[in-house]
């Protein structure tokens, strides 16, 4: 596996990251001829995680009976860093991102667990606000942006660019339409739109797919938010612009040290951006650790599966492409302990099938859930001088 995707996983050599607390308007002030940046607070806490998501759940209710979307899903997203999510297709990556916002899907719901904000307005438990409230509509675009897959479901066919980046300003940041259009092209600018005062006249569908995708990025960066979440904005785009899409974030993590949640199918994408990594199936975290953790050293079966099934360069042409074996379960179905057994070359009969497991720690920020490893708690009561 360490053939062409781990090659190209980026480390030391990346540009150093500015200090934390340094706003995305401050660090493009900073630029030669960047206009006078917004002045914000610095971010609340600058070592704390600035997401902290725990026992999340969320439910479905449907005519064919409840999808438990996410199991109890538990993880931080650091700041200043990219953190990737990735994970077969229905193992609630998105589902994720939108409980964060509490844009679940109607009759979805959250059903358990908590999400804790630590942005430039403070410590904020998102659970604990209404999804149609002041604050949380506040919360959204301010605090965190998100960037879809497909811009076109998120624009306004019948505005100009401009002016739906211009309306997220004025709710956010001044009241002012002239400074709101001006900010709005600037942005346009600060994400290589070309032609940004064009563009900003523009209207969606006058754009290419790619000049859409920068104009949401540039509606969600327009407002300077602690977290941005971007939910496979790269998918539906071809590789040239989807290598700039991802300089573009890039940049905004080391000049502005925001931080990110970088939701994808693609390993290659998570080697060349991410700096953490999540894997999920079923609703559950799998595994979690470094870009390095998981490409050199990957611990769980799903996760080694993940990378044995990637193409890659010198290999037996003729050779089959290896396959994860199976498919993911039936949303409606409940699996009996771990959710990957049905499909596990490893699986042991009558403890994976049985038993949900534990955490168990890997190595300095690298941990997995599978029964191939001594679960933490296990662990910590075999040591000498610990109670059994
Ligand atoms: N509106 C909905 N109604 C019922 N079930 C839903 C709904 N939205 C999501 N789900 C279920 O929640 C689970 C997680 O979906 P999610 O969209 O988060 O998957 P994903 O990991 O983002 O997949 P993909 O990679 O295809 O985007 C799936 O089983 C899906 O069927
Ligand atoms: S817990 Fe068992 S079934 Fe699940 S991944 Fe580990 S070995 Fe496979
Ligand atoms: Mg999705």
């Amino acid at each position: 596996m360490r053939g062409a995707v781990a090659t190209r996983v980026t480390g030391p050599d990346r540009p150093p990251t500015e200090p934390e607390n340094r706003t995305m308007s401050q660090s493009y002030a900073a630029e030669e001829g960047a206009p006078a940046a917004v002045p914000v607070e610095a971010p609340h806490g600058a070592g704390d995680p600035v997401l902290s998501i725990r026992d999340l759940e969320v439910e479905f209710p449907t005519p064919l009976g409840v999808v438990r979307a996410l199991n109890g899903v538990t993880f931080d997203v650091p700041r200043g860093k990219v953190l990737g999510i990735v994970g077969e297709s229905g193992c609630g990556k998105s589902v994720t991102a939108r409980a964060i916002l509490q844009i679940v899907e109607k009759p979805g719901r959250i059903t358990g667990g908590s999400i804790t904000l630590r942005g430039v307005g403070g410590e904020t438990e998102i659970t604990g606000l209404n999804p149609d409230s002041a604050p949380m509509r506040e919360l959204r675009g301010r605090e965190i942006a998100m960037i879809f897959q497909e811009p076109m479901s998120s624009l306004n066919p019948v505005y100009t660019i401009g002016a739906q980046i211009a309306e997220a300003v004025l709710i956010h940041q001044t009241r002012n339409r002239e400074e709101a259009h001006k900010r709005a092209v600037e942005m346009l600018r600060q994400v290589g739109m070309p032609h940004p005062e064009a563009a900003a006249a523009s209207y969606p569908h006058q754009l290419s797919g790619g000049m859409r995708q920068r104009a949401m990025i540039a509606m969600a960066l327009s407002c300077n938010p602690t977290v941005l979440i971007a939910d496979e904005p790269t998918t539906a785009l071809d590789v040239t612009t989807e290598a700039q899409i991802l300089e573009l974030i890039r940049n905004v993590r080391d000049r502005a040290g925001m931080s990110i949640m970088f939701i994808t199918h693609s390993m290659g994408v998570v080697a060349q951006l991410c700096d953490e990594v999540i894997v999920m199936y079923l609703g559950r975290i799998v595994e979690r650790g470094s870009v390095d953790d998981l490409f050199y050293d990957p611990k769980h079966p799903y996760t080694r599966a993940l990378l044995r099934s990637i193409p890659r360069i010198g290999a037996n042409r003729k050779a089959p492409l290896e396959v994860i074996e199976g498919s993911v379960p039936d949303p409606h179905a409940r699996v009996a302990g771990c959710p990957f057994h049905p499909r596990c070359p490893e699986a042991i009969p009558g403890r994976c099938d049985t038993t949900v497991p534990d955490l168990s720690t890997a190595g300095p920020g690298h941990t997995v859930h599978c029964h191939l490893y001594p679960g933490d708690d296990e662990a910590s009561q075999s040591e000498p001088g610990k109670d059994a």
